[in-house]
């Protein structure tokens, strides 16, 4: 099998590392990918979002099966261009993508489906939203752009005047340009969040184990949001009851409320969770695996990932063996630049990666990094994800954390508590709280 893999970051680089590993594969290719997908597959110099030049190059290459990381190749058509040219590819159709390209369009197929989400209204007029806010009996709501913003376009407000500020910047000031047109305004839900991550190939779905990820950019959930500052896998906060419930009130409904649609979904199906004192609740979708949950969950997969995806993108998922997975937990630590997730430098020695490499059961994805004249340099805000196995939770975060600790460049940072919200949430639950 010759496989393409589109994107490069964190997420993509565990994908390539894991497809290598079938015994099927016989190359694999990743546009653009960075300096450690360059180690574990062929980089080709093509940005994710150039359809025409992935395409030109998977028919030159005979490829048989194109694997896509990000969201925006998704939402941009790159699968309904790939599938027209007759190949074979892993992720949602430009209209089933809306998913997450239009929070607009994923409440209101939340509303048909009867699937838990937060009581929402949508607005284009900003006077009109400020008087909702004004009007509202309950004060605290969240405010999003209903485009995609590289997950910054939501603001979780306590008070009326941080909504009005928010409908504002996102409404008038266009702070996220044409993905603020429209605003979703929805009831702030309380509760611990997790993620359920499922391949779908249209009509089966196969959850994954899941994966906790830490969205705070400091230690105990504190400091500005990121894209993930490390995950773990599997959470206590999901357990084998909560993943039947997800896929029996959110996953089958959404599924099939999409093909009744005509918007079949095929690919990585990724439900935000909130879970709420009345069960969970859906915070958004997204299309595509999470990313840095996919290190943390790909390195505990023992089945081959090759041909999961492969049946997924043929709509034969229910041939295929259930899957399989090391029972030792996964932790995933990031590791970002000085700044982030604000501005950052790029271009700073990463030095350590070696003796990284050489520490038990751990595997160094990176994210945000290049290869110049044989050094691996910074090239992105979170940097590396350090990734490791153990016996217990406890000795995964050691290993995770042992290698991070070999690692250094300037200004360099990662947050020091990976994976401690299991053992909060574990003695919450015997506390019975
Ligand atoms: P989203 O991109 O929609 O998942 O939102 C990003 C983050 O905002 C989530 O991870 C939550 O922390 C928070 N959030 C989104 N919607 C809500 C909500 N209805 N209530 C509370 N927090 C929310
Ligand atoms: N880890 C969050 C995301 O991939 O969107």
């Amino acid at each position: 099998m010759r496989i393409l893999v589109i994107g490069q970051g964190g997420r993509e680089h565990a994908l390539v590392w894991k497809l290598k590993q079938s015994p099927q594969v016989e190359v694999v290719y990743c546009a653009p990918g960075n300096a450690g997908t360059g180690l574990d597959a062929i980089n080709v110099d093509i940005a994710a979002t150039d359809i025409p030049q992935l395409l030109k190059f998977a028919q030159k290459e005979k490829i048989d099966l194109t694997v896509v990381g990000p969201e925006a190749p998704l939402v941009a058509g790159l699968v309904d261009e790939f599938i027209k040219a007759g190949l074979r590819v892993f992720g949602p159709t430009k209209k089933a993508a809306e998913l997450e390209g239009s929070k607009r369009f994923a409440k209101e197929l939340m509303r048909k489906a009867a699937v838990p989400t937060a009581d929402f209204r949508i607005f284009t007029n900003a006077a009109e939203a400020i008087s909702y806010i004004d009007e509202r009996e309950v004060e605290r709501v969240v405010v999003k752009a209903d485009g995609l913003a590289s997950g910054k376009g939501v603001v979780v407000c306590s008070t009326r005047e941080e909504a009005r500020q928010a409908i504002k910047r996102i409404l008038l000031e266009k702070e996220f340009g044409t993905a603020g047109e429209r605003i979703v305004i929805e009831d702030r839900l309380e509760g611990q969040e997790a993620s359920l991550l499922a391949f779908v190939d249209g009509h089966t779905i196969i959850p994954l184990e899941a994966a906790q990820d830490h969205k705070a950019a400091h230690d105990g959930d504190t400091g500005p949001n990121t894209g993930g500052m490390g995950a773990y896998s599997p959470t206590p906060v999901i357990t084998p009851d909560l993943i039947d419930t997800v896929v029996e009130k959110v996953l089958i409904p959404t599924v099939h409320e999409m093909r009744k649609d005509g918007r079949n979904f095929r690919g990585c199906l990724y439900a935000g969770l909130m879970l709420t004192n009345q069960g969970p609740k859906v915070l958004e979708f997204n299309v595509r695996l999470g990313d840095p949950e996919t290190q943390a969950v790909l390195m505990r997969l023992k089945s081959d990932l090759a041909t999961v995806l492969y049946a997924a993108a043929d709509g034969k998922l229910a041939d295929i063996e259930p899957l399989e997975w090391d029972t030792r937990p996964a932790v995933c630590v990031v590791m970002a630049a000085e700044g982030y997730p604000g501005n950052y430098a790029k271009g700073q020695v990463i030095r350590g990666l070696t003796e990284a490499a050489a520490v038990e059961d751990a595997k160094v994805f990176h994210a945000g990094t290049k290869l110049k004249d044989d050094q691996v340099l910074t090239d992105g805000g979170r940097v590396l994800g350090v990734t490791a196995l153990g016996e217990n939770l406890a000795q995964a975060k050691l290993h995770a954390y042992q290698a991070v600790k070999c690692i250094r460049w300037d200004g360099a940072w990662c947050r020091k508590d990976i994976s401690d919200k299991a053992q909060q949430y574990e003695s919450q639950s015997e506390r019975g709280a």
